[in-house]
């Protein structure tokens, strides 16, 4: 069957084939002393507070699950503006808070009212796949500009000004980062976004593990700059709701009636169940529990990423915010005698029964030496893993 030229600008994820090798040798030795560690996987390991299952369960009881109109429920959106006064200090009008189907669905919705074909959208290399595919399937062109460690592995506006073009229709940035748990700092975000401005192009900022920051200089969303910036949000990360489907946006005034206009087509609305369920994620006994996790979050990656570093695989920067470590993994290629982040995950894998994410999916630059943990298991898998690796790797 002849599909659209658009589906060949897709690449596969390649991380599915990991996984799926994981899944098959965690069958294999589920019954060994050494079961399969998944420290591939990009989820908390908590699922919704108690608050938030009841709500779903009330919304489903009560029998409200009847379309809501297409930018989300007026009480959700309410909620939103009001944690973000509440955590940030930042006055967002409810207005202009669209709920969307996840951050996915919120990240569609804003390529495709603002790419047209042929738009250049730069990224960062490394930066979180789904978002250069996104900017494909608008016909847009995502253009990845490899970025270092000391740019905390973001956009700066220095490599902005280099590689701005006729075509350039704006940047797409994601702090803190997947996969590498770094923010771009204040001061450099909001060069970016001036140079972006001058230039009438737009910013992008992705700002689905912004919940989970550990470090108060990062910790601030970039809608601080101004009204002009398009913040894509999620209930999945902070809010342990992956599998919900629920995320927004926050956009410009000019931008809501368009992306309305999207959102009732391509959507028609969030699902309103989780829509019900999230507003209690803002009740004090559910942010109570978020910030308790919060700081477990924080604890995992203080153990687990000095203990990344003692065995050689060196995490160039220490993460702020989400739950991934982003490690070189050059000296221990060379030790299991591999020359690629991709057989050294299928090394790991197979020799430790410890899962992980190879780089390659998150750009070209230098991902065939880069590996990433998701230390969003629990501390003692962190504990068992790091333990066998340091087996494996000594
Ligand atoms: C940077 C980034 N953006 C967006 C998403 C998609 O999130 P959602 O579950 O809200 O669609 C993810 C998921 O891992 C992510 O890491």
């Amino acid at each position: 069957m002849r599909t659209a030229a658009r589906v060949d600008r897709i690449e596969p994820f390649h991380v599915m084939e990991v996984g799926k090798a994981a899944a098959r040798i965690a069958r294999e030795v589920q019954d060994s002393d050494t079961p399969m560690l998944f420290l591939n996987i990009g989820e908390p390991d908590f699922t919704a507070p108690p608050l938030v299952r009841e709500a779903a369960e009330r919304a489903v009881a009560t029998g409200r699950t009847q379309y809501t109109q297409a930018l989300g429920l007026d009480s959700l959106r309410e909620r939103i503006s009001d944690w973000y006064a509440r955590r940030f200090g930042l006055a967002v009008p409810a207005r202009r808070i669209v709920v969307t189907a996840g951050a996915s669905a919120a990240l569609q919705l804003a390529c495709l009212a603002l790419v047209d074909r042929g738009d250049e959208i730069l990224m960062p290399d490394p930066c979180y796949p789904c978002n250069r595919h996104f900017v494909s399937a608008a016909e847009g062109r995502p253009v990845l500009l490899p970025s270092t460690a000391a740019e905390r592995f973001q956009l700066s506006a220095d490599r902005l000004r280099e590689h701005w073009g006729p075509a350039s229709r704006g940047v797409l940035l994601a702090s803190p980062s997947n996969p590498t748990g770094t923010s771009i700092h204040p001061d450099e975000l909001r060069a970016i976004h001036g140079f972006v401005g001058e230039r009438g192009g737009v910013t992008m900022v992705d700002e689905i593990y912004l919940g989970l920051s550990y470090d108060d200089t990062f910790g601030q969303s970039a809608l601080a700059l101004d009204d002009q910036v398009i913040s894509i949000n999620s209930f999945s990360k902070y809010f342990n709701m992956t599998g919900w489907r629920l995320g927004w946006m926050v956009v410009p005034d000019a931008l809501v009636p368009v992306v309305e206009k999207l959102a009732q087509n391509l959507f028609i609305c969030p699902s309103v169940i989780a829509q019900y369920a999230a507003l209690a994620c803002f009740e004090p006994e559910s942010i109570a529990e978020y910030e308790q996790r919060r700081a477990e979050f924080k604890a995992r990656r203080d153990w687990f990423i000095p203990a990344l570093q003692e065995m050689g695989l060196d995490v160039p920067v220490m993460p702020d915010g989400a739950f991934y470590a982003w490690a070189d993994c050059s000296a221990a290629m060379r030790r299991l005698g591999v020359d690629s982040s991709w057989d050294f995950a299928f090394e790991l894998m197979k020799r430790a029964h410890v899962a992980v994410t190879p780089g390659r999916d998150f750009g070209t630059a230098e991902t065939g030496h880069f590996v990433r943990f998701s230390t969003a298991s629990a501390m003692a898998q962190l504990q068992q893993a790091a333990g066998r690796l340091k087996g494996l790797l000594a």
